[in-house]
């Protein structure tokens, strides 16, 4: 007989929750929703997918940049002259002129004293919020907060202390409990990216700020459409002067890959020394700061296309309330339309009936989505047509009546 009292568990059985619902889920015959191949990108808003021309209606490229050809000339330019990649950290060998540049971009963009260019938004939250939040600081943050704040705030080892998601009050309750003389940071999102809802910034900046706090904001939805020069909800509400650090990232608006912190605190450049998701990886490729600088200055000038991107908004927003679907806010406050499903069954049939009809949105569930909700999260662009909107409303119709959700 095999002895097994010394026998480790399976270091994977803590998943098998999840592997049972999935299999479950793909066993009703269901195209997986976590698998989908672009076999082809034709334009920021259409790619071949399953062999058929497919809209595309959830990958935050909100502005479009992705295709614009100035920002695609810069890349090869910099492929070109500097190489596919740089080998190193930010520290060492890794700052290539086009990182200053790219950071210059940013400072230029925001107003701001000083940028930080990280090699994803991930990295810009984990790295910032645990540097400067440590142990025996506070860390005050909504609920919802996107896992990059949370896991920054694990990195650092503060005290993390949530708050209802928006709740003006409980954040300030939060507030008043902490020990007088600790360190306290303010974590808060523009954008809250699963229902497409915005923070009362002006009111939450204005407590935090009679309780001491330092304030960060992650702008990651809001940065180039929201706010007169597309500085995010924070400008939109006239409170950008009062918010310590803002993070943001390249994968939406800016259309490729990074993430960047910009502040106006006089020591803010000794992050780049003690930063460890800064230092100890390597930077991003010179084609993809390129790019970024590129698409961020042209960014600046972009007030006729985020009026645009507004009226999409509006008008699926609108059109999809009016065919009786229930979205996830009663006015649209981003370019994200989140709609509430009524379970994963129903939520992943829909997915695919809108897949079959040509249109490719984002499917979201929990652990992801706020009080266990099912979402098919929407996101515009400025580059769809008004013409492209109503098709979309009249493939939402249709797969709505055939799964029976509308
Ligand atoms: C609010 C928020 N912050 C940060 C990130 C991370 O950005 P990145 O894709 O650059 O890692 C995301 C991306 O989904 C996000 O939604």
């Amino acid at each position: 007989m095999t002895d097994t009292t010394n026998q480790a568990p399976d270091l994977f059985d803590k998943f098998d929750g999840i592997i049972h619902t999935r299999t479950e889920l793909l066993a009703g015959g269901v195209e997986d929703p976590f698998n989908l191949v672009m076999e082809r990108v034709i334009s920021p808003t259409r790619a071949i997918c399953n062999g058929r021309e497919t809209i595309l209606l959830g990958t935050y490229n909100y502005m479009g940049m992705t295709f614009d050809p100035d920002v695609i000339e810069a890349g090869k330019q910099a492929l070109e002259n500097f190489g596919s990649g740089t080998t190193g950290s930010r520290v060492l060998n890794g700052t290539y002129r086009g990182h200053r540049d790219c950071e210059d971009a940013l400072r230029e963009f925001y107003g701001m004293d000083h940028a930080m260019v990280f090699s994803t938004g991930y990295q810009a939250n984990l790295g910032i919020i645990s540097t400067i939040a440590g142990k025996g600081d506070y860390i005050v943050l909504d609920i919802d907060s996107h896992a990059s704040i949370w896991d920054g705030c694990a990195l650092g080892n503060a005290e993390v202390v949530p708050f209802k998601h928006n709740d003006i009050e409980a954040m300030d309750k939060r507030l008043g409990r902490i020990p007088a003389g600790a360190g306290k940071l303010v974590v808060l999102e523009g954008v809250y990216s699963m229902l497409g809802d915005i923070a009362p910034l002006k009111e939450m900046i204005a407590v935090a700020k009679k309780h001491g706090a330092m304030v960060l904001v992650d702008e990651a939805h809001s940065m180039g459409f929201i706010g007169e020069h597309g500085r995010g909800v924070a400008e939109a509400q006239g409170v950008l002067d009062d918010v310590d650090f803002v993070i943001g990232t390249f994968s939406k608006s800016v259309g490729t890959v990074g993430g960047f912190c910009v502040s106006n605190h006089p020591k803010f450049e000794i992050m780049r020394l003690v930063c460890r998701p800064y230092v100890f990886t390597a930077s991003l490729p010179p084609s993809v700061v390129a790019t970024a600088a590129t698409s961020i200055r042209k960014l600046m000038q972009g007030g006729a296309k985020r009026a645009h991107l507004w009226e999409n908004s509006q008008r699926l927003h609108g059109g999809l309330t009016k065919l009786g679907f229930t979205l996830g806010t009663t006015e649209p406050q981003s370019a994200i339309v989140a709609v509430i499903m009524p379970d994963l069954e129903r939520g992943a049939a829909m997915w695919e009936a809108l897949l079959k009809e040509g249109l490719y949105v984002n499917l979201a569930r929990p652990p992801a989505t706020p009080a266990n909700m099912t979402l098919l999260r929407c996101s515009l662009c400025a580059e769809h047509s008004t013409e492209e909107v109503e098709t979309i409303l009249g493939m939402f119709e249709r797969a709505g009546k055939a799964v029976s959700i509308i």
